[in-house]
């Protein structure tokens, strides 16, 4: 065979190995939706559906909150208003890093860190934006919630190792290092999911919004159910709206192809997260790795000796991918001599069948959310996403689109999937206004108005 036919050959190789055609589309949200019904009522399941004990908002909430939002290496402080009309805006803000040692280090180090930038926010702007002390803490990590302000880290995720969290309060950890750190009037009045922020922040001003979608590093989403179809939630009346955070990422019943389970073999938590692995921003430059360390070792791209370009596990990122499909020379950037405009063509090409597929779940998985909610998609579902990938990777969106398409022809067009900016940050302040009518630990509900 040709060189060109034996390249051709594998090609269509990995299209099938990633392919996600409108039958296995099909698979996908009937098992996706078995595993949400199983876990609404409280049995084993892939799919956590973690009731965050608080509803919509209804856009008249009001006044200055601030929050605190943990994404993963990024971390913000800010304050933001809320008009009382349907309208937020960050007052004041600023970012930080969370350092790589910090990810490895002990519960008590990392909010420690975390309670100093509150503290170093404060000086920066304690004259005008401070009067608040109601904190409300996106923490974007499967914690399962007793109380809007209260909750248990299941288990570290998006590459997270933090020792002695995982089964503890998050908000109580918080707290105390606030307290270490001086900030002692300060009350942690809700602890949200960035999905949950997500969708909080868009429905603050269009009350269509019914769900919450994070497209970035990690994966996951949530919507509003009602409280009597969620397992031990007896104490809330049962029609009233409760929003679940679903924790996606670790839905399983999806077939690995050889590079997902060479990937999820060498993770930091092999067996979880397994939809996290295909979809997500933190895992796609490594698929990308693993694919090209095998066309080399195959003879269909490039030569031997260029493999130490690529044995550094996790050194291709999502943006190698989007900037390879895009048209850009990545491999001449990456300091690789001598390559050719094919090489180019067919890295672009292995970019595209990888991140195609991750869209092309996502949409299925956003699908098997909606139609959980409205069988016949009769009305608009307006979706908040954030998330780089939906916000930066070229026909990541169109990708999504299409699946909507064949899966459900004209009808797809109720699917409004709306970019929704520094939706978890945004919304951690209306979670907080929601709160403080909600229903909080230590106290009862107190959510009917
Ligand atoms: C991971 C976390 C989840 C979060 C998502 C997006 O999947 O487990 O809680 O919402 O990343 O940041």
């Amino acid at each position: 065979m040709t060189d060109s036919g034996q390249k051709e050959k594998m090609m269509t190789h990995l299209e099938e190995l990633f392919g996600f055609d409108l039958e296995q589309a099909r698979t996908f949200i009937s098992f996706f939706q078995d595993e949400m019904k199983r876990g609404l009522a409280g049995n084993q399941s892939s799919l956590k559906m973690i009731p965050s004990y608080i509803g919509r908002p209804i856009g008249s909430e009001q006044g200055e909150y601030m929050a605190l939002d943990l994404g993963g290496t990024n971390l913000r402080v800010l304050t933001v208003r809320l008009d009382g009309r349907g309208g937020a805006s960050v007052t004041a803000a600023r970012r930080f890093t969370v350092p790589q040692s910090l990810m490895h280090a002990t519960g008590h180090e990392l909010f420690d860190f975390l309670a100093r930038c509150v503290s170093s926010f404060l000086d920066d702007h304690s004259s005008k934006n401070t009067r608040s002390r109601h904190l409300a803490f996106t923490f974007s990590f499967p914690v399962v919630q007793n109380a809007v302000n209260s909750g248990i880290l299941l288990r570290w995720t998006k590459g997270f190792a933090v020792s002695g969290v995982e089964g503890k309060d998050v908000v109580a950890m918080l707290a105390d290092a606030l307290s270490r750190q001086c900030l002692k009037n300060f009350r942690v009045a809700a602890l949200a999911n960035d999905t949950v922020g997500t969708l909080m922040a868009k429905c603050y001003a269009d009350p269509d919004c019914d769900m919450g979608v994070i497209l970035g590093t990690g994966t996951n989403a949530c919507y509003p159910e009602k409280a009597g179809r969620i397992a031990n939630m007896s104490n809330v009346p049962e029609n009233r709206e409760i929003i679940v955070n679903l924790e996606w990422g670790d839905f399983n019943r999806i077939e690995q192809n050889i590079f997902d389970q060479a990937l999820d073999r060498q993770s930091l938590n092999p067996g979880a997260q397994r939809l996290e692995k295909m979809v997500s921003g933190m895992y796609l430059g490594e698929l990308l790795r693993l694919v090209l360390l095998n066309l080399i070792e195959k003879g269909v791209w490039l030569n031997p000796e260029q493999r130490c370009h690529f044995q550094r596990i996790h050194s291709l990122s999502s943006e190698h991918l989007s900037r390879a499909e895009a048209g850009e020379d990545i491999l001449s950037s990456m300091g690789i001599p001598g390559t050719t405009k094919e090489d180019a063509a067919l890295l672009a090409r292995v970019s595209h069948i990888i991140a195609a597929r991750a869209a092309r779940i996502a949409a299925a998985a956003i699908a098997a959310v909606v139609t959980w909610m409205d069988e016949n998609i009769e009305k608009r579902h307006s979706i908040a996403i954030d998330g780089s990938l939906f916000e930066k990777y070229p026909q990541f969106r169109t990708n999504m689109e299409s699946m909507l398409v064949e899966l459900y022809g004209g009808r797809s067009a109720h699917f409004d999937l709306c970019l929704t900016p520094d939706g978890s940050a945004v919304g951690a302040a209306v979670i907080a206004a929601v709160a403080a009518k909600t229903y909080t630990r230590d106290e009862e509900w107190v959510g009917d108005s």
